[in-house]
């Protein structure tokens, strides 16, 4: 196996003439998913740590801010929608696809800048009406048991890293995520980090 691709079947087609070997071939593919909207930022460049160490072509990253995805409404008097019922959200804006990529992808990466010792606002809103989908069979299928890493990068003063960890956990956790690793990052320490996230990136491919 290489680090691009895992050949994962045979299959064996019959055809007229006798018999055709086919391969399927499985490439790995990685979402990352930014809280940020700075590509050149700190946030930025660890992600950048992680892609590198990830060494495939198949890599999508999203940066939420730059997208449209409104706050949850909380739909009717008891505080639900059809998140509850049907798996899915109301409002007709960014998400759905991007929920869609999620349930595409093998491994997805949550990097957010730490605003107020927490997530920032992008990240929490889009997690905020995902863990509300997932409560519902359709909405966690396909992503409950996806491997998932979460990575806070505190680039001011360089405190509320580990209180983002935690408060990531908890809603990728409500979502049924398999949380392989949480980072956390500062701005003190962001270039050992990025050594880090090269490993751990390499490591998420090929566990
Ligand atoms: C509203 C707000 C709150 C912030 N809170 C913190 C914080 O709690 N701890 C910290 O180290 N930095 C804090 N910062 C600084 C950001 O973490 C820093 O600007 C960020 O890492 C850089 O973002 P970028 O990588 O997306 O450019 C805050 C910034 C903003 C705008």
């Amino acid at each position: 196996m290489n680090n691009n691709a895992k050949v994962s079947k045979a299959i064996i087609q019959e055809h007229f003439a006798g018999f055709k070997l086919q391969y399927q071939e499985e490439i790995m593919k990685a979402l990352i998913i930014m809280g940020s909207r700075n590509p050149d930022g700190q946030t930025a460049r660890a992600a950048d740590g992680m892609i590198q160490g990830m060494n495939i072509s198949e890599i999508e990253q999203f940066f939420l801010p730059r997208m449209k995805i409104d706050r949850c409404r909380q739909c009717d008097n008891a505080g639900w929608g059809i998140c509850r019922t049907k798996g899915e959200c109301v409002i007709k804006d960014d998400f759905a696809s991007l929920v869609d990529k999620i349930k595409g992808a093998d491994v997805v990466a949550f990097v957010t800048p730490v605003y107020f010792g927490d997530l920032s606002e992008s990240l929490k809103t889009f997690l905020d009406r995902l863990r509300r989908t997932c409560m519902h069979e359709s909405g966690k299928e396909n992503i409950a048991g996806k491997k998932c890493i979460g990575i806070c990068v505190a680039g001011g003063g360089g405190g509320g890293a580990p209180s983002c960890t935690v408060s990531m956990e908890k809603v990728l956790r409500t979502c049924g995520f398999d949380i392989v690793d949480l980072v956390p990052v500062r701005r003190q320490n962001l270039e050992m980090k990025v050594e880090v996230l090269k490993i751990t990136g390499k490591w998420l491919i090929e566990d």
